[in-house]
């Protein structure tokens, strides 16, 4: 063994012959609960992909079932007690089994076939930055289950513990995981890796005022006792796992949709997302049923790092979003959307990561055009695709193509980029137009049903493809076009163009502002949605005068904000401008919003001068105990990226 090894704790030695491991091809995939075809012959051939961000060895052997039995101490910050993994041994001569962990105290292992168990020895690697411990369990023989015993740490990286004063309410403790990217392995240890699918159930015991919830089967009229158990029937990546708890009650919108929020957000959350049960019927309409049963919706504290996260059966929600106009619901869109492409046909590695989100973001503008017509979801396009076309620099060339290289991508946490996300949605729409509408959608509806319950890569996407839609449609696509999305970097010449009549109104508008101080009336602004408000913003020059800047705000009042779009547009803009008296308002809007996508643009503006660099750092002393690791570890990079001040 080449591991140089940090702990091993071992009560029992059991067989000490090592099987020589050889790997062999052809992983087989397995299938999902429900699903409604096994999976298609030819994605089994495919030969299975390297996961450069996990140690686990799924073609030797592959967890298919997890149980946990865990005990959630708010006091401790710490999950602890089991999880008993199910083995499908691949390789006959295998006996050890590599796991991915971070920050996890284990304290014993044990092999066993669920009736009787024998201690096995472990040993935990040292820790990697990104990837944290591998941990290898010798088995000896090739044992169906492994009981491991552990606990989290508090900091652990997928989760988050939050005080009272946290809260809305303010009296009860909350905590939530954030698993995606490679977060799974802190508080679960298991194969933390897309290419192993695997079904899950729970038992979870925590204090009698917190309701606790995963991404599994969460009833609704769940009595609150402290004692949980859950049931996963369908495969999902370890990404998917999750789980929450606080002061959480339950809104129904549809009999199968529905909002768990705190009392206090509930009623604004289900008034939100009204559009849920609409949104799931014209997602089916487009690519067949809902695979999943119930879809509910979870708004979290302002710390949540993300927009949303389509953990199965619950996705997770920012409350930013909750703006009482419905303008920024295409959050819900896309974490709908994933419940197709994502969680039952899902990217094979984090580098794949297109295939997951650009084709999210695709489905996510066609759920928001059948809801709320084309306008509106122009609207949605362009806005992203300006952001996408200054996200390129030739620092970023190699993370351009869709396709990103193995190696390339260090922190799977970094690939959040509007390649992924908006060149790819645009890719598909360049296919949509080339070979029709209704031909398209037939396609999209056959990938995600030959894939169900599968990993992929961005290989097998291109040979689904050729042969099903390229080879199928003669003289519609060229392989050089289709290639050029996903190969070269930047956007190919063959990118269809959107344009937006209602933000032509306010490029006028703006122009005419900044010409000769017309501000744009209020008649015309109060019929502005979110959308309006954000490309007016986007569209203006980098800085403004003292006089310009001054003018915008009291004729518009953006300043203090609540919402998030807009103010992590406007705030950079007045920090550019030297506009000082946004200064407390950005203390504010820092400190009480966690979402990183949200906070880091305003960061960034602060720490381009010596002056804003050191109201940054108080700010972020500040707010620093309320956020997650995610965001803390952004906005530290950005801060510390600078020189230190005199
Ligand atoms: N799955 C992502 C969030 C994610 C991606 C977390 C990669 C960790 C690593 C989620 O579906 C997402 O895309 N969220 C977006 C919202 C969306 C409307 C673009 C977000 O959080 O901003
Ligand atoms: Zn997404």
């Amino acid at each position: 063994m080449d591991l140089r090894c940090r702990v091993i704790r071992a009560t029992s030695l059991v067989l000490a012959v090592v099987g020589l491991l050889s790997t062999v091809g052809g992983c087989r995939q397995s299938s999902g609960g429900p699903e409604l075809k096994p999976p298609p012959a030819d994605a089994r051939a495919v030969a299975p992909t390297r996961d450069e961000h996990s140690y686990a060895q799924p073609d030797v052997v592959a967890v298919t079932h997890l149980a946990l039995d865990l005990s959630l101490d708010f006091v401790q910050k710490t999950l602890s007690g089991t999880a008993t993994l199910d083995l499908d041994w691949k390789n006959a001569a295998a006996t050890t089994l590599v796991l991915d962990s971070r920050q996890l105290l284990i304290d014993t292992i044990e092999a066993g076939d669920g009736s009787t168990w024998a201690t096995v020895l472990f040993e935990v690697a040292p820790s990697d930055p990104i990837l944290g411990s591998k941990l290898t369990v010798t088995l000896g023989r090739q044992a169906p289950k492994v009981r491991l015993r552990y606990r989290t740490v508090p900091e652990a990286s997928g989760l988050q513990w939050l005080t009272p004063a946290m809260t809305l309410g303010k009296k009860t403790p909350f905590m939530f995981s954030q698993s995606q990217q490679i977060h799974a392995r802190s508080w679960v240890p298991l194969q933390d890796t897309t290419l192993v699918r695997f079904t899950y159930d729970a038992h979870i015991t925590s204090p009698r005022q917190a309701m606790v919830l995963m991404s599994a089967d969460n009833d609704p009229a769940a009595a609150r006792d402290g004692d949980y158990i859950f049931r996963m029937p369908q495969r999902i990546p370890s990404y998917l796992l999750a789980i929450a708890a606080g002061d959480l009650v339950f809104r129904p919108i549809t009999d199968r949709a529905g909002v768990w929020a705190e009392p206090d957000m509930a009623a604004k959350a289900a008034a939100e997302f009204a559009d849920t049960g609409r949104m799931m019927e014209a997602t089916e309409q487009l690519y067949g049923p809902y695979r999943w049963d119930r879809y509910d919706i979870l708004v979290l504290p302002p710390s949540f790092p993300y927009g949303g996260m389509e953990n199965p059966r619950l996705t997770f929600a920012t409350p930013t979003v909750v703006t009482g106009d419905k303008s920024l619901v295409s959050l819900i869109a896309h974490e709908l959307a994933h419940s197709w492409s994502g969680n039952l046909v899902t990217f094979a590695t984090a580098k794949d990561a297109w295939l997951n989100e650009g084709t999210t973001n695709y489905v996510e503008n066609r759920v928001i055009e059948a809801l709320y017509g084309k306008a509106r979801a122009d609207m949605e396009k362009v806005i992203l695709r300006n952001e996408l076309k200054v996200e390129f620099t030739p620092a970023n060339v190699a993370l351009q193509p869709l396709a990103v290289k193995p190696g390339v991508l260090k922190d799977p946490d970094e690939n959040l980029t509007s390649t992924v996300y908006t060149k790819g949605a645009w890719f598909m729409q360049f296919l949509e137009e080339r070979v029709g509408r209704a031909e398209f959608d037939a396609f999209l509806k056959a990938y995600f049903d030959h894939f169900a319950f599968q990993s992929i890569s961005t290989d097998q996407f291109v040979e689904y493809a050729q042969a099903n839609l390229l080879a199928t449609h003669p003289g519609k696509v060229s392989r050089a076009e289709f290639d050029a999305w996903l190969y070269q970097p930047g956007v190919p010449s063959t990118a269809p163009e959107t344009t937006s009549a209602r933000f032509d109104a306010v490029d006028a508008g703006r122009k005419a502002w900044l010409e000769s101080g017309t501000i744009i009336p209020a008649a015309v602004t109060k019929q502005w949605t979110t959308q309006e408000w954000v490309h007016f913003i986007d569209g203006m020059p980098s800085t403004l005068t003292p006089a310009q800047i001054t003018a915008l705000d009291a004729a518009y009042k953006l300043t203090g904000t609540r919402n998030g779009e807009i103010a992590q547009r406007w705030y950079p803009l007045t920090i550019r401008s030297g506009y000082a008296a946004a200064r407390p308002a950005i203390a504010d809007f820092l400190s009480q919003i966690g979402r990183r996508k949200l906070v880091m643009p305003t960061y960034r503006a602060l720490a381009e001068t010596p002056d804003g660099l050191r109201f940054a750092r108080e700010v972020f002393a500040k707010a620093r105990p309320g956020l997650h690791p995610i965001t803390i570890g952004s906005v530290e990079a950005t801060l510390a990226d600078k020189p230190t001040l005199p």
